[in-house]
């Protein structure tokens, strides 16, 4: 089956879609995106991304000019021509073309770029292997890990370290030497009976299902912290996980070739991993799916 893609408002098989070469994004990574999936058709946390789209665009001083209804009117239009089962949806919105391939700001024409791709939701990991690498996720002081940038290249890079090494995924550190995230989501420790992940401060990305785990955690109850982590602290952990929109809850079975829990702790979080599905499910029809639609509607 094709996948389709919006650009600027045309929809166009993927393979047909095309920016031109002074486009800023393709020249400096001067973009950013979001990526956002489908729960039986509805357009799950499509508020929380929308958010965090408008986040991302004030850390990097770039003004939006669509508001959410024109949004998701694209991505509800792409969605419908691209007929998956389930779908990836990647917003991508760069600074638009320059007069130049100049990284002056001056240079850039004022008007930005709006891509929407529709993809089959693509299989979730199983069983993830972190190798902790030497490369640093770009610290606070320099871009900002909270903003969802085009600028990849050093999660791009980590992830191919980690591979190197024989994991399936990267740790990064932070420049105080604690952990941070993976190479496209977010950490989780479960320690006795807390629940830790690194906070925002240690330069991560807010992930939206970070913040939608720790608030169904504690909502049942459970003490769930925000703190900083050692490599000392995943692996000596009952057990490790990733959180993040595509896979939900991924199971951590290795970090740097040390196994990291059990055969039973390893299930009890694909048991988590289960409920915490099935809650999102729940919440992606009863708000996401009918409010989305009443809003792009003509
Ligand atoms: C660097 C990074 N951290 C964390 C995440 C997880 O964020 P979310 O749960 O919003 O998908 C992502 C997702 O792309 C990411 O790229």
């Amino acid at each position: 089956m094709a996948n389709f893609c919006n650009v600027d408002g045309r929809i166009v098989p993927e393979t047909e879609a095309v920016v031109p070469v002074l486009d800023r994004g393709f020249l400096f990574g001067d973009s950013i995106y979001e990526v956002i999936r489908t729960r039986h058709g509805s357009l799950f946390a499509w508020r929380e991304h929308l958010d965090r789209l408008r986040d991302s665009a004030k850390g990097i001083g770039m003004a939006l000019s669509l508001d959410d209804t024109e949004i998701l009117r694209r991505i509800l239009a792409t969605m419908q021509t691209a007929a998956n089962r389930e779908h990836y949806v990647r917003i991508v919105v760069t600074r638009g073309d320059g007069t130049a391939p100049s990284i002056d700001l001056r240079t850039a024409t004022g008007r930005e770029r709006w891509i929407v791709f529709a993809r089959a939701l693509p299989p979730a990991p199983t069983d993830v292997r972190l190798q902790i690498i030497g490369r640093l996720r770009n610290d606070r002081r320099a871009l900002d890990p909270a903003v969802k940038s085009g600028n990849y290249l050093n999660n791009v890079l980590g992830l191919a370290e980690a591979q190197q090494a024989g994991a399936t995924d990267c740790l990064f550190l932070n420049t105080q030497g604690f952990l941070t995230e993976a190479s496209t989501s977010n950490l989780f420790v479960v320690r006795r009976d807390e629940w830790i992940t690194p906070p925002l401060h240690a330069g991560i990305l807010a992930g939206v299902t970070r913040a939608l785990l720790l608030k169904w955690l504690r909502d049942h109850g459970e003490r769930a912290t925000e703190r900083d982590l050692s490599r000392d602290d995943v692996l000596s952990a009952d057990a490790v996980f990733t959180s993040s929109t595509l896979r939900d809850v991924a199971p951590v079975s290795h970090v740097d070739g040390h196994c990291v829990g059990n055969a039973t702790t390893l299930d009890f979080v694909r048991r988590l991993g289960s409920d915490f599905t099935a809650h999102c499910d729940r919440r992606a029809a009863e708000h996401d799916g009918p409010d989305a639609l009443a809003l792009a509607a003509p």
